[in-house]
C-alpha cells in the first residue's frame, strides 16, 4: 500500500520504492516529519519531529510554551495561528479577518487519481497505478473546508499535490491566496534550478545557491510566459546530471504561477507552487469551492537525468492524452520562415510538391492565409479565408495537398482579435480592457476575454465552421501576446480573471478535441511562451522556439528537456543565414539538431539546390526510421552547451539494444585538448557497434570509459572543416 496511516501515532506515510513522505497529525494539525528517498515503514517516526519556541515567537497554546506553528514544518499552512512564514492559503472573512485555524476533520484513501474538474491534471488509465490520500481540514470559525489531495504514482516517484477549497460556512469568503502545494524541508542546503529566458531564448538552465529570503520565478502576463516556466528544483551542491538528490517541482497550469522558496533564519526551506496570488482573488459564496491546479514533486537520489526521466515518461504516458500520445509525429514543412505572408495557393503548392518529391509527410500553412492578413497588423478574429490567396477556398487547397499525397495542417490564434475586424467592431466590450483607460495592443492585436463563455463559444463556432470545411490534420495554435490591462465587465471579481481567462482557454481545447479527436495539436506562444505541464494535456507537442538556429537552438532544447519530453518539442531546419541570428550552419547539424524532437522543415523547399534536396531526401529517411527511439526513447543530457562550447545529447531504445548521440560544437579550435563524454542508459553487457568510429565496444565501456571525441582520425570526422560542426553516433548492440 503505497499510502499508509497508523492510527496509533496518527501518521501518515506516502510512498513507493523510491520516496517517502511522511506527516503526523499533532492535535490535529498536519506536520511534516520527512520528504525524501523512500524509507522503511515504522509505526511512528516521531523522533523526526522538532520545535521549541524561539523568542518573539507565538506560542501553540497556555500548556504548550515550547510549542510554536513558527518553528513546525506544515503541511499546509494559514496565517493566525503563529506561523510568520508565508502561507499556502489566505481567505478573508466578511468582517475582513484573514486568520485561519485549519484542523484535520477525517481522511479518505482511494485507488487512482480522481479527475480535477475543468483543469489539466495527470491520469491513471487503471485504478492500481496510483492511490490518492484526501486529507479533509476546517477552520471551525468561518466553516472553510479544504481538502489536500496526494496522489502517489506506483511507478514514478512522483507525488501529486493540489486542494479543494470549499466555503462550508454561512457568509462569503474571499480567497486571495490558493496555492497547489507547500512543503517545508529541515534545511536549506540546496540550489534552485530554474528554466529562464525571452523570446527567442526560451529556458536557460540558471542555477543559484538557496539563501536566507525568498527566491521565485513567476509569471504576471496571463501565460506560463517565456521569461521563467512553472518549474523549479532543488538540488543538492553535489547535485550533477547523473549523480545527487533533487527534487523537481512543476505546475500543472498554463496562466499566472509563482514557484517560491522561503529560507528562514533557522535553516529551514518552504516551497510554495500554485498560482500567483497578485492578480488573484476568487469570492466563495456559501456552498462554493475552488480547485486549485496540480503541482508535480519528483524526487531523484540519482541527479537531473534521472529526475528529467520520470517528468518525461509521466507527462509522455499519462499528462499528454489522445489519438497522437503514442504515435510518431509526421515529418512537416511549415511555410512561415518561407513565405511569411507572401504567399498565395500557386506558391504554397509549389513547395507541397517539393515536399512530396523529398518524402515529407504534412504541410502546415501557417499564419496568412484569412482574410486582410497581409501583416501582423489586422484579420485576427474574422478566420474567414482570404480569397486573394485562395480563390478556391480553403477547402480546394487542402484537398489539393492531400491529392499530393500529405496530410494538411493550419495555423490560428484563438485568443486574439485584431483592430478594424468584423470581431472587433461589432464587440468591442469582448476585448479585455478597462473602458475607461486605453486598451494596449501588443504585436498590434488585442487580447479577447476567454473569461466570458460566450466568447469562447463564438470563436468555437468560428473554428468549427473551418474545421468541418477543410478537416485539418493539425492545428498551430499560437497566443503571441501577454495580457496587460485586466478587466472584465461580465465579472464582479476582477481578481478572478486571469484563472477564468486559462479555464476559457482549455475549455475551447476541450471542445475541439471531443469534436474532432484525431487531430493533432502544436501550442505555440510566439514560439515558447507557453510551453507548460498544463499545454501539453491538450496539444501533446508544443513549438519550442522561433529560433531555429542550430546553436541557438541546442541551448534552447536542452533547458526544455530538464522537463519535457523530446516528443514534445517542435523542432525544425530553417534556412541559412539563419533568420534571427545569421548563423550560416552547414544542413547536416541543422538536421542533427532538429532530430531531437518532433522534426520538420521551415523553409521554402523550392529555393534549395539539387545537393541540399539530396540531403534533405536522406534525413527524411533517418528521421521515418528513427523517430520511435527518438520520440519514446530515454532521453540523457551529457553535456551542457551552457558550460562549453559544446552540446552531447543522446537517446536509448526503450530495449536498450539501439542510441544515438547528439554531437556539437561550435567552434573549432587549433590543437585542441583531448575530449571525451560518458555515456549513459545502455545495457553494460551488450556490444554496441558504434558508427562514425566504426568500433565495437560494451556497454560498460561506453559508460564508464566514454567515448573519446577527440580522435577525428575516421572519414567522416576528416569532412569536418570549419566551426558549427556536429556528428550522430548511432549505436547498435549486436
Ligand atoms: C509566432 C510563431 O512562433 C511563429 O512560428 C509563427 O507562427 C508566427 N507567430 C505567425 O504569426
Amino acid at each position: 500500500m503505497p499510502i499508509i496511516y497508523h492510527e496509533n501515532s496518527r501518521t501518515f506515510h506516502l510512498h513507493n520504492n523510491k520516496m517517502s513522505h511522511i506527516f503526523k497529525l499533532i492535535d490535529g494539525y498536519p506536520v511534516t516529519l520527512y520528504t525524501g528517498k523512500a524509507v522503511h515503514d515504522q509505526e511512528e517516526f516521531d523522533c523526526l519531529f522538532e520545535t521549541s519556541a524561539r523568542s518573539m515567537s507565538v506560542t501553540f497554546d497556555e500548556e504548550r510554551p515550547d510549542y510554536s506553528f513558527e518553528h513546525l514544518k506544515l503541511e499546509y499552512p494559514v496565517y493566525g495561528t503563529g506561523d510568520m512564514r508565508m502561507p499556502a492559503v489566505e481567505a478573508e472573512a466578511e468582517n475582513g479577518s484573514r486568520l485561519l485555524d485549519l484542523k484535520y476533520q477525517s481522511h479518505e484513501i482511494i485507488k487512482g487519481k480522481p479527475e480535477l474538474p475543468d483543469l489539466p491534471a495527470v491520469y491513471t488509465e487503471k485504478d492500481d497505478e496510483a492511490d490518492t490520500l484526501l486529507l479533509h481540514l476546517k477552520d471551525e470559525k468561518t466553516g472553510l473546508c479544504i481538502t489536500l489531495l496526494y496522489t502517489v504514482m506506483n511507478e514514478y516517484p512522483a507525488l501529486i499535490r493540489s486542494a479543494k477549497i470549499t466555503n462550508c460556512g454561512n457568509e462569503t469568503i474571499l480567497l486571495h491566496t490558493a496555492m497547489s502545494l507547500s512543503l517545508d524541508l529541515p534545511d536549506a542546503g540546496y540550489d534552485m534550478i530554474e528554466l529562464t529566458g525571452a523570446w527567442a531564448r526560451e529556458r536557460s538552465v540558471v542555477r543559484t545557491p538557496l539563501h536566507e529570503g525568498i527566491q521565485s520565478v513567476y509569471s504576471l502576463r496571463g501565460h506560463s510566459g517565456n521569461n521563467f516556466n512553472p518549474f523549479i528544483a532543488l538540488c543538492r551542491k553535489n547535485c550533477t546530471e547523473n549523480e545527487g538528490e533533487v527534487l523537481g517541482f512543476s505546475l500543472v497550469y498554463s496562466g499566472n504561477f509563482l514557484a517560491e522558496t522561503c529560507v528562514d533564519t533557522y535553516n529551514t526551506v518552504r516551497v510554495r507552487m500554485g498560482i500567483h496570488p497578485n492578480t488573484f482573488e476568487w469570492n466563495l459564496t456559501p456552498g462554493e469551492s475552488f480547485q486549485t491546479p496540480e503541482a508535480v514533486m519528483v524526487y531523484s537520489s540519482a541527479g537531473f537525468n534521472d529526475m528529467s526521466g520520470t517528468y518525461h515518461s509521466l507527462y509522455r504516458k499519462r499528462l499528454a492524452r489522445g489519438y497522437w500520445r503514442d504515435r510518431t509525429r509526421p515529418i512537416l514543412v511549415n511555410n512561415w520562415e518561407g513565405t511569411y505572408f507572401d504567399f498565395d495557393e500557386e506558391k504554397l503548392m509549389s513547395i507541397v510538391r517539393e515536399a512530396k518529391e523529398l518524402g515529407i509527410e504534412m504541410f502546415v500553412l501557417d499564419d496568412g492565409w484569412f482574410r486582410n492578413r497581409n501583416s501582423d497588423h489586422t484579420g485576427l478574429g474574422d478566420w474567414i479565408t482570404d480569397e486573394n490567396k485562395f480563390p478556391f477556398g480553403l477547402k480546394h487547397f487542402f484537398d489539393s495537398v492531400r491529392n499530393e499525397g500529405l496530410m494538411a495542417g493550419l495555423w490560428i490564434e484563438p485568443e486574439m482579435v485584431s483592430p478594424g475586424t468584423d470581431l472587433f467592431n461589432e464587440h468591442p466590450e469582448w476585448v479585455i480592457h478597462e473602458p475607461k483607460r486605453p486598451m494596449h495592443p501588443g504585436r498590434n492585436q488585442y487580447v479577447l476575454d476567454f473569461s466570458n463563455p460566450e466568447v469562447v463559444d463564438c470563436i468555437f463556432g468560428k473554428l468549427d465552421k473551418v474545421f468541418s470545411e477543410v478537416r485539418p490534420d493539425y492545428i498551430k495554435w499560437d497566443m503571441n501576446r501577454s495580457i496587460g490591462d485586466l478587466y472584465s465587465p461580465t465579472i464582479s471579481h476582477q481578481g478572478e480573471l486571469t484563472h477564468r481567462y486559462i479555464l476559457g482557454v482549455y475549455r475551447l481545447y476541450d471542445k475541439l478535441i471531443r469534436k474532432y479527436p484525431e487531430i493533432l495539436f502544436e501550442s505555440c506562444s510566439s514560439g515558447g511562451a507557453r510551453f507548460d505541464p498544463g499545454m501539453l494535456y491538450y496539444a501533446p507537442q508544443c513549438w519550442t522556439s522561433d529560433n531555429t538556429d542550430a546553436f541557438a537552438r541546442q541551448k534552447i532544447q536542452y533547458g526544455t528537456s530538464f522537463v519535457y519530453p523530446l516528443s514534445s518539442m517542435g523542432s525544425h531546419v530553417s534556412a541559412v543565414p539563419n533568420h534571427i541570428t545569421g548563423h550560416i550552419t552547414p544542413l547536416s547539424t541543422r538536421a542533427n539538431t532538429a532530430y531531437f524532437g518532433t522534426f520538420g522543415y521551415e523553409l521554402d523547399l523550392t529555393k534549395m539546390t539539387e545537393k541540399e534536396k539530396e540531403e534533405v531526401k536522406k534525413q527524411v529517411v533517418f528521421m521515418k526510421e528513427n523517430r520511435q527511439l527518438i520520440q519514446f526513447g530515454s532521453f540523457f543530457r551529457l553535456r551542457s552547451p551552457f558550460e562549453t562550447d559544446e552540446t552531447v545529447w543522446m537517446v536509448v531504445s526503450e530495449d536498450r539494444r539501439k542510441a544515438i548521440v547528439g554531437y556539437y560544437r561550435e567552434t573549432k579550435g587549433r590543437n585542441e585538448k583531448f575530449r571525451r563524454v560518458k555515456l549513459s542508459g545502455l545495457n553494460p553487457d551488450l556490444i554496441y557497434h558504434v558508427s562514425v568510429l566504426n568500433r565495437k565496444l560494451y556497454g560498460n565501456v561506453l559508460m564508464n570509459a566514454g567515448l573519446v571525441l577527440s580522435d577525428e582520425s575516421s572519414p567522416e570526422c576528416d569532412k569536418e572543416k570549419g566551426d558549427y560542426i556536429s556528428r550522430l553516433y548511432i549505436l547498435t548492440a549486436e
